[in-house]
């Protein structure tokens, strides 16, 4: 037992009570066991670089370049996204990817180069592979955006006895390994048999900035170290310094000043980034090129890079894995959970608190207390006797009800769930061959095996129960997937076996794919037993592509002013992963935090895609009223405004469907070049429209904004500010700084509840605009985007449809001033008024 095993132990008691704590002795003990008998005994292994090019063959799209040790598979798709796949590696099975994914770009073709190496030009990306297998990505311009060194691999050269029968790779001598130079390499040992273990080093340029890998409690600017690819439950509340967390991704953005890509390494087996960002020399040409160097422990090496504008990368992001899942509109308000509702009187006193106190609410979470035994797919008739008579109550009062669903099944004769899916064998085994057992909330747990088709529908079907409850949507939670132990790794053992969609595998393989295929189960089991309505489905686990089924939430991040920040670096930086749905638990799950830390908590989430308070059961309370009137009347105006902005959050929701953009998205967004603005990290933009700037320190009343380029204007005060630049702007205990961009058109919630456009005067002789997307209902309506324009016209503003079409909204200008009315605006605007 080390360090951290202590702490994870000592965490595992106080979290789950004495009475498991035995219970997760036990647990470790029967992981530790299983994986000695199941994996095979690590054995020795020698290292392999691929060699010098020897010959190539073309393909659609590019082709295949052959080394004396290996060989690059290379395909440039139409969409511009560029593959490569080492060792044979091809882009499919992959979790990650929707369809078979994208056509190769017919275009696109392998030559050879007076280098002795291959390149492949296309429209938008160069891709240039070296004779010793270096590739680098280019702009179509020749400005390297990323520089991968040639990969090393570690095969295994012993032939190590395998738990599940199969054998390792042999080698043969023509694989006699040598150096990238021709150097020979040392046989190491270490390897887990079979399986090759291997790592790629790229460059990046000196100025490049590195984003994303999932969520990260200390980003969203991914500073110098090494990031875990291992979905972890850290096992109680964390802050910034903890890594890594529920849902990690091989996915990250790297902004430069030469441009914009993302890189993708699909592959789900544990690994390791360690990154380092460059220096520039300032002049005096020795720059440091920035690094990565990602280290996996088997599992094929193959990946995609996407470059070009944020936008556009993250559009082709959406288009290779799959457009983000659109919440009902109600799952874009105000939300309220809590671990320890007492009972459904609880409930009911809780939904008229916010009634009486005035501050809309449109769902209320129930977490596993309202099961019995926290056992899944169950409620405590007790203390809850009638749930769909509840439901429906709580919904004439607009307010839906959302359920959590943890995977883990209490093993016990008698319940159902656990019944029925031993009989469909839908559990996870052993290598022996017996359910693996492992110890959740509601005790001894077995879990489904979700990369199975088969178990996935059974699972789905499962839902069927939450819905004769009354529930409309579904919190998927422990999903790493998490086990209670006392020491050693908090789920399930590495040798466990599973379906992996009938290729055969284990754990190790299947482990970051589970919170995702578990998703995949839900979504379409909600798709089939209610088709006429769109699921609201978040997760607490996931990987590339959880987009497809629905959005995620921090998980349990700690109470305090860290834990604040970090839950605004999760959802930027999920967000750039592709999950644009996402939010924190309000307040901080695990202390009572001070009035003053919860309330300017709830005025970053009021801006956020997840709008909800949540605690532990021992965390206090977390209803605004519990903090006093001033508190009250504060948040009570957050919740009011994100109510009026609800039309525009929903044609944000729309677009992330739509092109992949997040609805909450990093200062540079639009401009990738401004460097001051890739390292600001406390503040960010909601859409195209608004920028803003939560307050982040205790006691602060006022606080610097960086502002890209443009007029902003104060939505408060109608002062307008002239960007790039930093400015000072108050922000008292009422409110946090929200700024509108100049032009900006944005579809808000009327005083009497109709959508009008909120209208910010451009700049004198500039235009703007916006979009907007009518709310459609929760079914599947395509969407239509009406585009507005916004101009000054004989001394007015104006807005108007580029289609010719009629605006169709009433209009109400703000912004621009008594200056900006007479048609002088200039870079001095102060004290704008609202106009009609
Ligand atoms: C996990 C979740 C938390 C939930 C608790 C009980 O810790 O992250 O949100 O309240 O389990 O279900």
């Amino acid at each position: 037992m080390d360090g951290r095993d202590l702490v994870r132990s000592a965490r595992t008691v106080r979290a789950v009570g004495t009475s498991q704590g035995w219970l997760s002795v036990r647990s470790a003990l029967r992981r530790r066991r299983a994986d000695a008998a199941g994996l095979p005994p690590r054995g020795a292994e020698r290292a392999r670089v691929p060699g010098t090019a020897v010959g190539a063959e073309p393909q659609p799209g590019g082709g295949v370049v052959r080394f004396a040790r290996s060989s690059l598979r290379i395909r440039v798709t139409s969409g511009g996204a560029v593959f490569c796949g080492w060792d044979g590696a091809t882009p499919e099975p992959s979790y990650a990817l929707v369809g078979p994914g994208p056509e190769a770009d017919g275009r696109a073709e392998l030559e050879p180069d007076t280098e002795g190496g291959w390149r492949v030009v296309s429209e938008r990306v160069t891709v240039a592979v070296s004779r010793f297998g270096a590739v680098e990505i280019r702009t179509p311009g020749g400005v390297v955006l990323r520089r991968e060194l040639p990969p090393r691999w570690w095969d295994v050269v012993s032939e190590a006895g395998h738990g599940d029968g199969t054998r390792p790779e042999s080698r043969s001598d023509q694989d006699a390994v040598s150096g990238d130079d021709g150097t020979e390499e040392a046989v190491r040992t270490g390897s887990c048999g079979g399986v090759s273990r291997w790592v790629q080093r790229s460059e990046v340029a000196a100025d490049a900035r590195f984003f994303g890998l999932g969520g990260r409690a200390s980003g969203p600017r991914l500073r110098d170290g090494t990031y875990r690819l291992w979905n972890t439950d850290p096992g109680g509340a964390f802050g910034p310094g903890d890594d890594p967390l529920s849902l990690t991704m091989p996915v990250q953005l790297v902004v430069a000043d030469a441009g914009t890509h993302l890189v993708f390494h699909d592959n789900s087996w544990d690994g390791r980034v360690s990154l380092h960002e460059g220096e520039e020399g300032r002049g005096s040409g020795h720059d440091r090129a920035g690094s990565c160097e990602v280290r996996m422990d088997g599992g094929p090496l193959r990946y995609w890079v996407l470059t070009g504008t944020p936008s556009r990368v993250l559009h082709g992001w959406a288009s290779l894995t799959g457009a983000p899942a659109l919440p009902p509109r109600w799952a874009l308000g105000h939300q309220h959970a809590r671990f320890g509702f007492g009972d459904a009187a609880e409930v009911r006193r809780v939904v008229a608190g916010y009634r009486t106190h005035g501050v809309p609410l449109t769902a209320l979470h129930l977490d596993i207390d309202h099961l019995d035994g926290h056992r899944v797919f169950t409620v405590d008739r007790t203390r809850f006797p009638d749930l769909p008579g509840l439901a429906s109550e709580l919904r004439q009062e607009g307010v839906r009800l959302v359920s959590i669903v943890d995977p883990g099944v209490k093993a016990e004769p008698g319940n159902a769930v656990y019944e029925s899916g031993a009989a469909a064998d839908a559990f996870v085994r052993e290598a022996r061959g017996r359910e693996v057992r492992g110890v959740v909330w509601p005790g001894e747990a077995v879990f489904p095996d979700f990369t199975d088709a088969r178990v996935r529908k059974w699972w789905g079907g499962l839902y069927a129960e939450r819905l004769a409850q009354g529930f409309a949507g579904v919190w998927h939670d422990m999903n790493e997937p998490s086990s209670f132990v006392a020491f050693g790794e908090p789920t399930l053992p590495r040798s466990a076996r599973h379906a992996l969609e009938g290729r055969g595998g284990d754990h190790r393989e299947a482990h970051n794919v589970y919170g995702l295929a578990m998703a995949r189960a839900g979504y379409e089991g909600l798709c089939e037993l209610r088709p006429e309505e769109r699921p609201f489905l978040f997760s607490r686990s996931g990987w590339a592509g959880l987009q497809r089924y629905g959005g995620t939430w921090s998980g349990d991040v700690a109470t305090g002013w860290p834990g604040l920040r970090a839950s605004l670096a999760l959802v930027l930086g999920l967000g750039l992963c592709g999950v644009p749905y996402s939010g924190p638990d309000i307040g901080g799950y695990s202390k009572v935090p001070s009035a003053e830390l919860y309330l300017r908590w709830f005025q970053l989430g009021a801006y956020l895609p997840l709008f909800r308070t949540h605690c532990a059961h021992d965390a206090g309370r977390r209803e605004p009223w519990e903090f006093g009137d001033e508190v009250l009347a504060y948040a009570r105006g957050a919740a009011l405004e994100r109510e009026r902005l609800l039309p525009y959050v929903f044609t944000l929701g729309q677009l992330a469907r739509l092109t992949g953009a997040p609805y909450v998205r990093p200062l540079w967004w639009n401009t990738p070049r401004d460097r001051a603005l890739r390292d600001c990290e406390d503040a960010f933009l909601l859409g195209d429209s608004l920028l803003v700037a939560p307050v982040l320190e205790e006691g602060a009343r006022r606080r610097s904004v960086r502002l890209p380029r443009g007029r902003w204007y104060d939505t408060t005060t109608g002062q307008a500010y002239e960007g790039p630049g930093r400015v000072m702007i108050d922000a008292p205990l009422s409110r946090i700084p929200v700024l509108a961009r100049a032009g900006a058109v944005l579809p808000v919630a009327g005083a009497d509840g109709d959508v009008e456009l909120e209208v910010w005067a451009p700049a004198q002789g500039r235009k703007g605009g916006g979009l907007v997307v009518p709310d459609s209902g929760d079914g599947w309506e395509r969407p239509c985007v009406e585009r507005m324009e916004s101009q000054w016209e004989s001394g007015r503003v104006v807005v108007s449809r580029p289609d010719g079409e009629p605006v169709g909204y009433r209009v109400r200008v703000r912004g621009g001033g008594t200056r900006a009315e007479a048609g002088e605006a200039g870079p001095d605007t102060h004290g704008g008024r609202d106009e009609e």
